[in-house]
């Protein structure tokens, strides 16, 4: 069981390490690895937070996962504007890579190397990587990231792939094909940001789990639960609401549980207070496993006992 660390971890309240290094084993930084994070200006990059972070993993025997090395979202302003063509950004790109991924090389066990490259259709989304590059900035990537540490498990990482038909087909196609030729690909991130509607309606089901996860592994690839949550129409949250989302939780775990190469489960964030969720998505929110004083919910409960106990 992992947890994303963001804000409340820089600056925590009384008792939070605490209970991170009790309930959870891994983790992802949700934002001080992002390009605008760690590579503010062209010529300047700033690790001091995420490093602060595997300090933390290093003294409670946590493992710590790199988020992310390719996004169309929180780039900085030099990238974006800076009118690069196709080839001073495929430079950019490995340069950034070598650096970041280099400056932890046999630290992170994991990278989460391109994430959300596909629309829900299918397409290759519209982002700076793409619009400069083509597609091939993710093969790119991953070869990037793998000469930078061998020893990193990479991932692709995406949402709605549970649900998305077409986007399901093209991370898929995109697994395949690295496989036959080669290219360095270690697992697949489900992001796995869902919600449940005051009807209960709204996750994918069991069974729509349950096939996604088997294609996945059939591809022999291992996965990752990596950004869960399961948020809910607050205040005011129907029993209906409060009923999914137990479910949804536990079918999660059933699911990952009933298939070998689903090894870790990620929630993003450890209380509800933290979650982006509610800024996000106004009038929703209390998707997570902890309240904002840092109790556990029945969320926690229902995914221990899905876990067995
Ligand atoms: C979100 C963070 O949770 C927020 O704190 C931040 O303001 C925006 O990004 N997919 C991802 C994550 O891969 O990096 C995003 O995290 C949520 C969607």
């Amino acid at each position: 069981m992992g947890t994303a660390l963001d804000t409340l971890f820089l600056s925590p309240p009384a008792g939070y390490t605490t209970l991170v290094a009790r309930e959870f084993s891994l983790f992802t930084p949700k934002n001080v690895l992002k390009w605008d994070a760690v590579h503010p200006t062209r010529a300047t990059f700033n690790f001091t937070r995420p490093d602060a972070m595997l300090a933390f993993a290093q003294a409670n025997g946590m493992k710590m996962r790199g988020h992310t090395l390719a996004w169309y979202n929180q780039n900085p302003l030099w990238l974006l504007s800076g009118g690069f063509s196709a080839d001073t950004m495929t430079q950019i790109l490995k340069d950034h890579i070598a650096a970041v991924v280099g400056h932890y090389k046999g630290s992170l066990y994991a990278w989460d190397v391109v994430n959300e490259a596909f629309t829900d259709a299918g397409a290759l989304r519209d982002t700076v990587w793409g619009k400069a590059i083509g597609k091939g900035y993710i093969e790119t990537a991953f070869r990037a990231a793998r000469a930078a540490d061998p020893t990193a498990l990479l991932f692709y990482n995406d949402y709605d792939v549970e649900t998305a038909a077409a986007k399901q087909d093209a991370v898929y196609n995109l697994i395949a094909d690295f496989k036959s030729r080669g290219v360095p690909i270690d697992g697949v991130g489900l992001q796995s940001h869902f919600l449940v509607n005051p009807d209960g309606t709204g996750a994918p089901s069991l069974s729509q789990l349950q096939t996604t996860y088997a294609r996945f592994a059939a591809l022999g690839v291992r996965i990752q639960i990596t950004e869960l949550d399961v948020r809910v129409q607050t205040p005011g949250t129907t029993a209906a609401a409060l009923a999914g989302q137990l479910q949804v939780y536990s079918n999660v775990v059933n699911a990952c549980l009933g298939v070998t190469a689903c090894e870790a489960i990620i929630v993003w964030g450890v209380t509800d207070s933290e979650s982006g969720i509610p800024g996000k998505f106004p009038g929703w929110g209390s998707a997570l496993l902890f309240d904002a004083n840092l109790t556990k919910k029945t969320t926690w409960a229902t995914v221990k006992s899905a876990l067995g106990g």
